[in-house]
């Protein structure tokens, strides 16, 4: 059938709405093939989207498929690289049992205990980032507020000093975006030895010296039994630091652009700041920072409504699409802060649902409230270009967002 989605155009990107729409009801479940041949089903309802994702026969890891594993970080040996070993060491590219026993491990430490602990310093970072924009009466939101908050609070909560932050980012950069070519392949390996030598120096200093930080948790759990080899702690650290990078700052942002663009619903938050918690859900579910989710890959064939999907296909959930579901939400193109049973999934669903969603919650919460009190009068800057989004097919977010208050 006729495609109807193309991730790389930028006008699909300016109103996916209607796109979306038009795929629930023409195309729910539709094969798509990437530019490598690959076929890929797109999940957009929201009931396809959760017996997509409770299914345990679709699967993360491609080793039990594939007789001969064609990624080219593997190289040629056993010997897994380091752009590999980050890449696919921990639990978001992992199947049960490996998948449980990496996420277990890194929930004993990053528990709700630790990140209620963090609230009075999140709340003093957002207010030095807010004391450091508001005599200029304008900024970009994101750059100067929306980005540095939760860049800020995961370096801190792993014990990593927030100078190297923009060490990070490059990293982290190189690591994820990019498809692995023949060309790039020397760079993108080049950066995951460094950010592994630079972790490696982290640990030996957090052994000999611990604190209260998540690396030094991770360190004492070592001797658990259950433990972790060295490297699937590099890629579990690797994907905490990248899974908070590109998404909360986007939640904050798309967040605020979802109230600005509907004044009655910012004016209604303004009056009843209680109102933040069903408000950050909302943004969520209305317009949340993830569009698709990662790949899934059929370990068998199977049937989805009716549709057969087949052994070694691909699936994406398009998680904002599921959330825009009218079958699912009530009125559902509307942005309503006062929503009841707002069971999005903006942070996934079942074996890999998001193990950063309180932290996430409450960075929005705290970031949300805090402009709200401190810059009530915050608005789009008229004089700015008109707004536009990221041509990005994972990460729903605006390139820039000129502000006055
Ligand atoms: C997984 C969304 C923030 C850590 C996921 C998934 C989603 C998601 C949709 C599932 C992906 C899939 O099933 O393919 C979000 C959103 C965030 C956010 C919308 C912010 C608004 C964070 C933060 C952290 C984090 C702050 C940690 C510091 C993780 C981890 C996983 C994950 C470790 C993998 C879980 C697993 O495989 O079992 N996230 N995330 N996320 N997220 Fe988040």
């Amino acid at each position: 059938s006729h495609v109807l989605i193309n991730f790389d155009d930028p006008a699909f990107h300016e109103n996916p709405e209607l796109i979306f729409q038009k795929l629930r009801n023409t195309a729910p479940i539709q094969k798509i093939i990437l530019d490598d041949g690959f076929p890929v089903w797109l999940i957009s309802k929201f009931n396809d989207a959760i017996e997509v994702l409770r299914d345990h026969r679709f699967i993360k890891s491609p080793n039990s498929l594939r007789t001969s594993d064609t990624d080219p970080l593997k190289g040629k040996t056993n010997r897994a690289s380091p752009a590999y070993i980050l890449r696919r060491f921990h639990m978001l590219a992992n199947d049960p049992p490996n998948h449980t026993r990496l996420r277990i491990f890194a929930q004993k430490a990053f528990t709700p205990k630790l990140i209620t602990a963090m609230r009075p310093r999140i709340q003093q970072i957002t207010n030095e980032l807010i004391d450091k924009i508001q005599t200029d009466k304008k900024c970009d939101f994101i750059d100067d507020f929306a980005y540095q908050l939760p860049i800020i609070v995961i370096a801190e909560l792993l014990g990593l000093p927030v100078e190297d932050r923009e060490k990070l980012r490059n990293w982290s950069d190189v690591l994820i975006e990019v498809q692995v070519t023949e060309k790039n392949k020397q760079s993108i390996e080049e950066s995951a030895d460094a950010f592994i030598n630079y972790l490696s120096n982290v640990f030996a200093l957090r052994r000999k010296n611990p604190g209260n930080d998540l690396i030094s948790a991770f360190l004492r759990l070592e001797l658990a039994e259950d433990h972790l080899t060295e490297n699937e702690l590099y890629a579990t650290i690797f994907l905490l630091i990248i899974a908070g990078h590109e998404t909360t700052v986007n939640l904050i942002s798309n967040g605020m652009h979802s109230l600005l663009s509907h004044p009655k619903q910012l004016n209604l938050l303004k009056n009843n700041p209680d109102l933040i918690h069903s408000a950050v859900e909302e943004m969520l579910r209305y317009n949340g920072p993830v569009i698709n989710s990662t790949m899934r890959l059929a370990a068998e064939d199977i049937l989805i409504n009716g549709i057969k999907i087949k052994k070694g296909e691909g699936v994406l959930v398009i998680f904002l699409s599921a959330n825009q579901d009218e079958a699912k939400f009530d009125d559902s193109l509307r942005f309503d802060i006062t929503r009841q049973n707002n069971k999005h999934l903006a942070f996934g669903y079942g074996i890999h649902f998001c193990i950063g969603a309180p932290l996430a919650r409450l960075e929005c919460e705290i970031a949300i409230k805090t402009i709200l009190e401190r810059l009530p009068n915050i608005k789009f800057n008229p004089d700015a270009d008109s707004l536009e989004w990221r041509a990005s097919n994972i990460i729903r977010g605006l390139k820039k967002f000129p502000v006055v208050f």
